[in-house]
């Protein structure tokens, strides 16, 4: 977010957030229970545990308490659980490392208390997702779904063989033809999805849109998106085969990838990774088989607003460079360029890079109208962040969530915020509640029992996640690759096509 000293109140974007002449129109769009979000304490002592309330697009379910499953339990898993126990029931959790599961269950339990609400009911805990929807398929309404990206298809697609609701983590899948797979099964299940960019559900993406279009920035003719990521390894990594922890199901975790020996692997220059030094947890993002690189990791958040300004179009050609890889890693930095077609806008080239290069963060050029010293520092000090570059001015953002973002040169940001006040500046894009800001998992149950459709429903983040992925098609196949949408297909690079769907899967986990 962008520093903005004391001194200047004036830059503060959440001083007009929502004009009260507006905003209740546009949250209509989103209706909800109130009452739900009156606080943990009276809305739970006024509901008892309720039994399985079965719910498809919340018929009849007003108010009613969900009863939901977590899959991948520690990790972001353990935020995604907070983000809803308080309103709903969670009435299993999944992890297939025992002792990361116990510690969610107890993190739960420590999150009641510190929220002064009653203590949870107790969850069923399992480390095999398959086994929990056999045994309690039943009493399920809702499935969150928050594993490393290689299993978020396949406990998605197990959740929709049983007809549940569903959330999943982003990247909705790593390769683009599960993200098809998903798409289309969930269509046809009709259940509520969504998938958990929280960027999605705050107000600053829509602001950015909604000045673009009302011509706050001139014409828009480029935008350039960077992150510092990857802060785990990646880049050719030498594998090195050691005994696997006790409290891990290794077999679990592998899930349909090919079996192979537990392994942990050192960084190029001998030093421990801060986090992991094998694939669990969290350094699986570095291998194309478990994760998708930085760009998988944080293009759903960092490209989001892009994807939605530009009218969800697909590029006509993505450019690459990047650090060294091999056929299992992704690698240190990456550039890409997509030249995006004219639709809304004028043709445009939107740029990412990531990582660091030659001992520097791989950043863009500063974006021009960002030439004061407070521009200078907002922009150095961004370590992800967004720049839509128009004629007559800069839209930045120095975060991935286009949370809040400000506009530059500075007159014309204070211009821009007199212009929200005064109602010249309209809001023509939907607004969450305050409540659902930031908060995918619980803006998803609410539509699951009051109705309406989550923001990032699979009809906006399958496109979005095809979108990011298309990225790693270039970098894998270190060319510049031309997407046939309609055909799923690279059309100028063939070797490009063979990273579209998964090799392969080991029986048993693929859902009939
Ligand atoms: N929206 C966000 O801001 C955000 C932030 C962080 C992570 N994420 C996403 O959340 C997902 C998880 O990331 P993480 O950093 O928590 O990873 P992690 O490896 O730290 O944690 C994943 C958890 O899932 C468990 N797990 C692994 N395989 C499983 C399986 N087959 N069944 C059940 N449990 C399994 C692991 O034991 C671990 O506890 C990723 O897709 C990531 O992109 C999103």
């Amino acid at each position: 977010m962008l520093d903005v000293p004391k001194q200047r109140p004036e830059l503060r974007t959440r001083d007009f957030i929502q004009p009260s002449n507006q905003s209740h129109i546009l949250m209509a769009q989103f209706p909800y229970s109130r009452r739900r979000f009156l606080g943990a304490g009276a809305s739970l002592a006024a509901s008892a545990f309720t039994g399985p309330n079965l719910l498809l697009r919340g018929q009849n379910a007003a108010g009613k308490r969900l009863n939901l499953v977590q899959i991948g339990a520690n990790g972001k898993g353990q935020s995604d659980t907070q983000a809803v126990t308080l309103n709903h029931n969670i009435i299993a959790m999944v992890d297939v490392d025992t002792k990361r599961l116990e510690e969610a269950a107890k993190k739960r339990e420590k999150h009641h208390s510190e929220s002064n609400a009653p203590a949870p009911n107790v969850p069923k805990l399992y480390q095999d997702f398959r086994k929990m929807f056999d045994e309690m398929s039943n009493e399920i309404d809702g499935v969150i779904v928050s594993t490393p990206d290689h299993t978020h298809y396949l406990a998605a697609m197990w959740a929709l063989k049983h007809k549940k609701h569903i959330c999943v983590q982003k990247p909705l899948c790593n390769y683009i033809g599960e993200v098809r797979d998903l798409h289309k099964t969930a269509t046809e299940a009709g259940v509520v999805t969504n998938m958990g960019n929280q960027g999605r559900t705050y107000e600053g993406q829509r602001m950015a849109k909604e000045w673009i279009e009302q011509g706050v920035i001139g014409t828009l003719k480029e935008i350039r998106l960077w992150t510092n990521r990857p802060i785990w390894p990646q880049g050719p990594i030498t594998k090195k085969i050691v005994e696997c922890p006790t409290n891990l199901d290794w077999d679990l975790w592998m899930s349909s990838e090919p079996m192979e020996p537990y392994f942990e692997f050192d960084l190029p220059d001998g030093k421990k990774n801060k986090r992991s030094n094998s694939l669990h947890p969290f350094a699986w993002r570095g291998w194309w088989q478990f994760g998708s690189g930085a760009l998988g990791d944080m293009g759903c958040h960092i490209m989001d607003s892009t994807f939605s300004i530009l009218g969800q179009l697909i590029p006509e050609k993505i450019d690459v460079t990047s650090g060294p890889i091999n056929d299992k890693n992704a690698p240190m930095w990456s550039h890409l360029v997509y030249h995006m077609p004219a639709g809304q806008h004028q043709a445009m080239t939107v740029s990412w890079h990531d990582g660091m290069k030659d001992g520097v963060p791989n950043k863009p050029e500063r974006p021009p109208f960002m030439d004061s010293e407070l521009a200078i520092k907002a922009f150095d000090k961004a370590t992800s962040g967004m720049a839509f570059i128009g004629t007559e001015g800069t839209i930045f953002e120095g975060e991935a969530y286009c949370q809040s973002p400000v506009v530059w040169p500075e007159d014309r940001y204070t211009q821009t915020r007199i212009d929200m006040k005064a109602g010249k500046i309209k809001q023509t894009e939907p607004r969450l509640p305050k409540e659902l800001q930031g908060n995918p998992q619980l803006h998803w149950a609410t539509c699951i029992t009051d109705g309406g459709k989550p923001m990032s429903n699979f009809d906006y983040s399958c496109p979005l996640t095809e979108f990011v992925l298309l990225g790693n098609l270039a970098i894998r196949s270190q060319e510049s690759i031309s997407w046939d949408r309609d055909n799923m297909k690279v059309t100028n690079v063939p070797a490009a096509n063979q990273f579209i769907t998964r090799p392969s899967y080991r029986e048993g986990w693929k859902p009939a």
